[in-house]
């Protein structure tokens, strides 16, 4: 299906037949624009980028490459291709033709879950804002930027089922949206790590490989959802989310290789001294960032989750692959407690327990990346592996909030917290001696002493090619 790109409004789901729509999403448009010009990338916004836009939504040749300042982006609206006589695929309604509009009693809690998942989006672009600044190179501040603009898009294809399904709350849901901000005292982002900061280089990368990731599990299940124009919505933002884990994967793996690189060279695991970043210390961000993502998926027993499941609105992962009764009504699912000093699994009704099966699939997920990142180490001859911490640890959300526990998984005190928490979270002095790694390198081909260069450039051009370049 093609795009029309004449529209102010770049879409394919023929907006021009819907006056209505068309004028509230271009009374949208503007404010959006302004809030880019805030809350987007400082300093950026009047540099050429070399940008891919979506051109369609074939599997191939969806994207289109070429240099953009980033306010002039075609955002739009894409859903991916209706699937002929699609059926809904679990909870009540199992069997029933997928709903093209929004059953009327769904309405509330349907219009929730996209905000929720909406307002991911611009929060991730409003942490990220000031990290072109210190770029490690013109090839990662390219891909942050294009990272930056696909969020903002994702924003854009929310806001579409906002202004299109939910008449004047949807609206106003819309205007909300551009109004939180992250991190703010009085309007925050609606979930936890989005309202982290994103003050460096490893923080963005450790946020696109795993925070970026959990973004694909909801959209995942999301994408299973009954409701038609939702499903279609989020199948489409998932090819575009590949590209973010990527970032994340590749840059957390170049930093190791480069770590490896310095630790070889000097003989030394303290390569810090060297303008590396010790294995140690990206272990400790990993554990950050891969605990504040598992928040995300929720509580492990969740009424709300089997709700979403029940009415047909936010399916499992690979919903339609699974071999069961969909319905899952009388079936159970293990789930991790505490149990006074140890961690334990027990059954639970697998309705209830559809948070914490989805974050087992993201945390599978999530393995598979680390003994990538182990292979780097491993081939350099180090004897060193990462590892992903225990679910329990560092928990703010579910069974675990209100316990102490070791990236091991063992129940500790507070006070052996208080003594050993440095260990295994990045403190103040981390902090800052990634921070003073943090200097811009803008020169092409060129790249910060604490990452590799990637393996080869995006859409095939050279690793040294201007991907930022003065207008
Ligand atoms: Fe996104
Ligand atoms: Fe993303």
């Amino acid at each position: 299906m093609a795009i029309d790109y004449i529209e102010r409004i770049p879409n394919n789901v023929h907006l021009s037949e819907n006056r209505r729509l068309q004028r509230a999403l271009e009374e949208w448009q503007p404010k959006f624009i302004d809030w880019w010009k805030e809350m987007g990338p400082e300093g950026f916004q009047m540099r050429d980028v070399y940008l891919r836009t979506a051109v369609s939504v074939d599997a191939k040749g969806w994207a289109q490459f070429g240099y953009v300042k980033m306010p002039d982006y075609r955002w739009g609206i894409f859903l991916a291709e209706p699937e002929a006589d699609r059926r809904i695929a679990f909870g009540d309604h199992k069997g029933e033709k997928a709903w093209q509009e929004v059953p009327g009693e769904y309405r509330g809690v349907l219009r929730r879950l996209i905000v929720t998942q909406g307002d991911t989006e611009p929060a991730s672009v409003e942490q990220q804002r000031l990290l072109g600044q210190t770029c490690p190179s013109l090839y990662d501040l390219r891909n942050l930027f294009q990272v930056n603009v696909e969020e903002g898009r994702h924003l854009w294809a929310m806001v579409y089922l906002l202004d299109a399904y939910f008449g004047r709350d949807g609206r106003e849901e819309a205007e909300a949206l551009l109004q939180r901000r992250s991190g703010d005292q009085d309007k925050p982002r609606i979930l936890g790590a989005f309202n982290e900061k994103t003050p460096d280089w490893l923080s963005f990368f450790m946020f696109t490989y795993f925070t970026d990731r959990d973004g694909k599990y909801q959209l995942a299940s999301l994408a299973e959802s009954g409701f038609d124009p939702l499903s279609r919505t989020c199948r489409f933002m998932l090819t575009e989310e590949a590209h973010h884990m990527f970032v994340g994967e590749t840059g957390i793996g170049r930093i190791i290789q480069r770590t490896c690189e310095l630790m070889r060279e000097h003989g030394t695991e303290d390569v810090a001294r060297h303008g590396g970043i010790p294995l140690q210390l990206l272990q400790k961000y990993l554990n950050f960032h891969f605990s504040v993502s598992l928040d995300l998926f929720g509580s492990e027993l969740s009424t709300n989750a089997a709700n979403y499941y029940t009415m047909g609105l936010k399916g499992r992962f690979e919903e339609t692959r699974k071999d069961d009764d969909h319905r899952l009504v009388d079936a159970v699912y293990p789930v991790w407690e505490a149990d006074a000093d140890r961690l334990r699994q027990i059954e639970a009704p697998a309705l209830t327990a559809l948070n914490e099966r989805l974050r087992d699939d993201y945390i599978a997920d999530c393995a598979k990346g680390v003994l990538r990142w182990n292979r780097v180490i491993e081939k350099a001859g180090i004897d060193f592996a990462l590892k992903l911490p225990h679910r329990a640890f560092h928990r703010a959300i579910g069974n675990f909030a209100d316990i102490r526990v070791t990236p091991e998984g063992q129940i500790i005190s507070q006070a052996e917290w208080d003594r050993r928490h440095r260990e295994w979270l990045p403190d103040e002095r981390d902090h800052a001696f990634i921070a003073s790694l943090m200097r811009p390198v803008t020169e092409p081909g060129k790249f910060a002493g604490w990452i590799a260069p990637p393996a080869r450039g995006i859409n095939n051009q050279p690793v040294d090619f201007q991907y930022v370049r003065q207008a």
